[in-house]
């Protein structure tokens, strides 16, 4: 297949005709002579994302969401791969739990996908289906924290083996549980420090690679930055704050912050601080979300987080450059994948997009199977047409993929 349109090329929007071939992008040219048939591209093109925090909740809890809905939720949204995170029923912590999640997302998903194993004394039998895992430092939906010297062995066994793992960084010592009432004292309730205070401990702890998942403030981000982990913050914490008017539907961990500590995550995303956004795709239904303390936390999002931060682009906030580093390029490059660049040996995951071609996010449009989204009424440039290794997938905004499309990112293999 060759296409032509304005391509975002090299740190620039270039007009060019890209070749593809199988999977890849076979070629990038300014002018070429050809007898094949070119498909004209209107809009821009640009590279497909890559959404490193997902809870797809397959397999356990499929009321919420399961591999197929939310495989074609991030396809509609332009995220062409995902990591599935392993707070699943039973949780993804052991060698035969790992396999048989792999068979599930090869049966339902429309994406390729990566998954976290949840670190456990199995890690050296996980370790030969996935490099990546994951570690609560703090109780969370669904997730247990480990005991300290349990936790100290393992992660000691994790550096030995390689291993790549995922923080999410909250101190108990630091929460003021049960005390709420409404989502303000919630927020509350898991304070700042509690954040900064497990980020410092980090430091003692025996692993290689240190990811840390949905930062929520600069100086989170800043003690990241200078520790030389890589950080990720959620488009939930870029967009709302604690003066979002969700109620109960605003409980997340961590929790939404002060409008005032968001602008400062934006300061810090338009400088480039930032490495990653993950969307931390959490749904529950509905009518597990009405009531505060019931309510377990986390929201939807792995299908507006690409269109959100478009039409940040569009309305001149940030660069685009930012915004396809962080969801397509740096995302891309953590899991070792050629994506995320339009460039000869890169794969042909692409977008096409309009900038002047923004809406209101209507959780009806969506493919989520909660059925609502924090982000209702925002603004978002979704995609018209989305090309996942090559075959186009989106239409006109409408899926037209396959169940069973998406592979697992074998290990030394993708
Ligand atoms: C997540 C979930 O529901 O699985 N919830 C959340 O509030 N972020 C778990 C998590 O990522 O901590
Ligand atoms: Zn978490
Ligand atoms: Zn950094
Ligand atoms: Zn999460």
């Amino acid at each position: 297949m060759i296409i032509k349109g304005t391509a975002y090329v090299k740190g620039e929007y270039e007009n060019c005709y890209i070749g593809i071939e199988e999977k890849n992008i076979d070629f990038v040219k300014k002018s070429l002579k050809t007898t094949e048939e070119v498909k004209k591209f209107d809009g821009v093109i640009l590279p497909a994302g890559t959404d490193l925090h997902v809870h797809f909740r397959d397999p356990g809890m499929t009321k919420k969401e399961d591999f197929h809905t939310g495989s074609m939720s991030a396809a509609c949204g332009g995220i062409t791969t995902v990591m599935d995170m392993p707070n699943t029923d039973p949780p993804t912590n052991t060698y035969g739990r790992l396999k048989e999640k792999i068979k599930i997302g090869e049966n339902k998903s429309v994406i390729d996908f990566g998954l976290y194993g949840l670190l456990s004394e199995e890690i050296e039998d996980m370790k030969e289906l996935t490099d990546f895992f994951k570690v609560y430092m703090a109780p969370s939906t669904s997730a247990e924290r480990l005991e300290e010297a349990e936790l100290m062995g393992l992660l000691q066994k994790a550096g030995s083996l390689g291993a790549k793992v995922a923080f999410h960084c909250e101190d108990e010592n630091f929460f003021e549980e049960d005390s709420f009432e409404d989502l303000s004292e919630f927020n509350k309730s898991r304070p700042l420090e509690s954040e900064l205070n497990c980020i410092d401990k980090l430091d003692d702890l025996p692993c290689e690679e240190k990811y840390i998942c949905h930062l929520t403030t600069r100086e989170s981000l800043e003690r990241v930055d200078d520790l030389g982990y890589i950080g990720e913050a959620t488009p939930h914490h870029l967009f709302l704050s604690t003066d979002a008017f969700l109620g109960p539907y605003g409980k997340v961990n961590p929790p939404l912050r002060s409008h005032m500590k968001q602008y400062e995550l934006w300061e810090d995303f338009e400088r480039g601080r930032l490495d990653i956004v993950a969307s931390d795709h959490a749904p529950h239904l509905e009518k597990e979300k009405e009531e505060i303390k019931q309510a377990p936390s986390g929201v939807p999002g792995v299908e507006t987080m690409y269109p959100l931060l478009l039409n940040e682009v569009a309305r001149g906030r940030v660069s685009i450059s930012n915004v396809i580093d962080m969801v397509a390029l740096n995302p891309a490059k953590r899991l070792g994948l050629k994506k995320g660049k339009i460039e000869e040996g890169y794969r042909s995951d692409l977008i096409q997009i309009e900038f002047r071609d923004n809406e209101p996010i209507d959780s009806d449009k969506l493919h989520y199977k909660c059925g609502w989204t924090p982000f209702e009424g925002f603004q978002g440039i979704f995609p018209k047409k989305v090309l996942s290794k090559g075959e186009v997938i989106v239409e006109d905004k409408q899926f037209v993929g396959e169940k069973g499309e998406g592979e697992y990112l074998k290990k030394n293999n993708i």
